[in-house]
């Protein structure tokens, strides 16, 4: 594999501050890109850049960015062009959980989980094609579209229904995205984890404790682990980034409308 794969591809990742955003934007910029990252944690998302831009690969830059407002993510694709001329791929990471017995879903829940995780991946993607068709094709390469599924894009859970709901909404997004932009020259693929140690799940198994659901904390992963994941270990996000990577890179240009699992084999089909 080219250590530098990712060379002169520039690319946008939305909820970069922590987490997987964050460890793909630094493996991404190793792999010769440039990113433009995006989240509501300005300071998170400017001390990533920092640690980019001084390890001397790929170039970074940092942007204010809530998915939900169209503005932002606007404001986002123009940020990565105006840094580095032009943009061929998004990453469209951000995203929350909050779980609830399934009788103590009320609205806010859901709207917050749904605009985050749904309505911010369809902005992402609509502002990030209309950027892509107004520059028209630059090489022999796709561009790319990557929004963020889960395990729960393909199953759901007594206590997530609002996440999974909004995780079968990228799955719809992955496949109608792909089947509508294809004739400009754009795929659409993403990726789907499993149990990723990531402050996101640091405060789904707190909350996992207060809805009754396990004991104690620290508990829910390896339960999960134990009864649910062939591999009988929850992963890391150092364990996501080398697909991410290959759905960036050339490698993956003959793929669109796929929705790939990283979960150590929890879903198989
Ligand atoms: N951790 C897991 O086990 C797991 C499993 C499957 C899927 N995922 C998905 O992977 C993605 C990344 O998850 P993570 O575990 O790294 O989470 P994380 O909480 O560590 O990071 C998410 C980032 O998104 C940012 N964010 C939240 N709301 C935002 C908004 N409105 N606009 C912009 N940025 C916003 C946060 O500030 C944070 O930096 C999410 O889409 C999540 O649903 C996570």
């Amino acid at each position: 594999m080219d250590p530098k794969r990712l060379s002169g591809k520039n690319i946008m990742i939305t909820g970069a501050a922590q987490g997987m955003g964050a460890s793909n934007a630094e493996y991404f910029a190793a792999q010769g890109a440039n990113v433009c990252i995006g989240d509501v944690n300005v300071d998170g998302v400017n001390e990533v850049a920092n640690r980019i831009n001084s390890a001397g690969n790929g170039k970074a830059v940092a942007v204010k960015l809530d998915v939900v407002s169209r503005e932002d993510n606007a404001d986002a694709v123009a940020a990565t062009v105006e840094a580095f001329g032009s943009i061929n791929v998004a990453l469209l990471n951000a995203g929350i959980n909050k779980p609830r017995m399934f009788m103590d879903i009320d609205e806010d829940n859901w709207d917050s989980i749904m605009d985050i995780n749904a309505k911010g991946v369809l902005l992402g993607m609509q502002e990030t094609a209309r950027a892509m068709i107004a520059q028209g094709p630059m090489d022999d390469h796709p561009y790319k579209i990557i929004p963020v599924g889960s395990i729960v894009s393909r199953t759901a859970f007594l206590d997530v229904i609002p996440y999974s709901c909004s995780k079968y909404a990228v799955l719809a997004m992955i496949i109608g995205g792909a089947k509508a932009l294809w004739e400009h020259n754009i795929t659409v693929n993403g990726y789907g984890p499993g149990v990723v140690r990531t402050e996101l799940w640091e405060q789904l198994d707190k909350d996992l404790v207060k809805i009754g659901m396990f004991e104690e904390e620290g508990q829910s992963m390896d339960h999960l682990a134990a009864t649910m994941i062939t591999m009988k270990r929850y992963s890391y996000p150092n364990d996501v980034k080398g697909t991410a990577a290959f759905l960036c890179s050339d490698e993956s240009d003959y793929m669109t409308g796929q929705l790939i699992m990283i979960d150590g084999g929890m879903i198989m089909q």
